[in-house]
């Protein structure tokens, strides 16, 4: 950071947690933080989210499971893990000297899956948050917790039950409106929502007359999805009154303003960490000078500011 960058206070909450700012990473594109560690001092981001974990160990699917696009990226990777008891074991004594809050995101294969899983982890020390997978569409039944707010409320209810640690809930945009799903997952104890997850898309290889990844459909993000994001990220602010994290397409510190003013109070760095493994570093130590040239000495303030016609 420059010596001149302006004092401004880029603290958010989410529930009771507080994050010194709003920069975290999107599940699955940050491996787990500590392959980071070369590139930068990774303690510095607001937060860190793991990919996702699952009850039982997952090869993850068939490959190929990625696929390039014009500015994005498509996955079917199925969730691959080594599952809760593995990870506790091996991977999160690991995570907890990343210095950064952890953020651990779980995905149930049933409403009681989801309960077990957090119960399992509670107990564990130096978990910040939960961010709950209820959109995956690279796996059987992955979306239905996000696209039906009847399910989405069920989730919530359990995973609830089950612990005080704030939890986010990460929905899809692939409904036709994400507004009653996320009232739903508040009304059941939401404490913050992430969207987008990656929208379902298809890639071809013509010759072959075969779709380009094994399981054919796969998830799409980067730049490409950012305007379906922030469209997004302006009806949840506009819908429910818990912070919004923002995901979709950021790759830098001026992607990030947009996601702000549209409503986001947090926001991951996804698809960009492939190509850019210090997007996440570059747009923290960019964001107090674009904050401060509207005017504001803190992220809060410009929060949702968008002026809509
Ligand atoms: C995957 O593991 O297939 C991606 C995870 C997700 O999109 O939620």
């Amino acid at each position: 950071m420059s010596a001149e960058a302006p004092v401004v206070d880029l603290s958010v909450k989410i529930g009771d947690l507080t994050l010194a700012n709003p920069v975290s990473t999107a599940s699955g594109t940050f491996g787990k933080g500590l392959e980071f560690r070369p590139f930068y001092d990774v303690s510095r981001l607001g937060s860190v989210v793991v990919k996702t974990i699952t009850t039982e160990p997952r090869e993850g699917n068939v490959p190929p499971r990625l696929a390039e696009l014009p500015a994005g990226l498509l996955n079917s990777i199925g969730l691959a893990n080594p599952g809760v008891d593995e990870y506790i074991r091996t991977y999160l004594p690991k995570l907890r000297t990343l210095g950064a809050p952890l953020v651990i995101n779980i995905a149930g294969h049933s409403v009681e899956d989801f309960g077990t899983l957090t119960a399992r982890f509670a107990k564990e020390e130096g978990i910040a948050a939960f961010e709950l997978n209820m959109s995956c569409p690279n796996v059987a039944s992955g979306l239905d917790y996000s696209t039906d707010p009847v399910v989405a409320r069920e989730v919530m209810d359990r995973v609830r039950g089950e612990t005080d640690i704030p939890l986010i809930a990460k929905l899809s945009p692939n409904v036709t409106d994400v507004r009653p799903i996320a009232e739903a997952v508040v009304a059941g104890g939401a404490d913050a929502i992430s969207a987008i997850n990656t929208l379902v898309g298809l890639a071809i290889d013509w010759r072959k007359r075969r779709p380009i990844l094994g399981r054919a459909y796969g998830g799409v993000s980067g730049p490409c999805i950012k305007a379906v994001a922030l469209r997004i990220v302006r009806q949840l602010y506009e819908t429910v009154d818990v912070p919004i994290v923002g995901i979709g397409g950021i790759q830098d510190a001026d992607d990030v303003m947009e996601f702000i003013l549209a409503g986001a109070s947090v926001i991951q760095v996804g698809t960009a960490n492939y190509y850019r493994p210090t997007a996440a570093l570059d747009i923290l130590e960019g964001l107090p000078e674009r904050i401060a040239s509207l005017g504001a000495s803190s992220l809060r303030e410009i929060v949702g500011t968008l002026e809509m016609p």
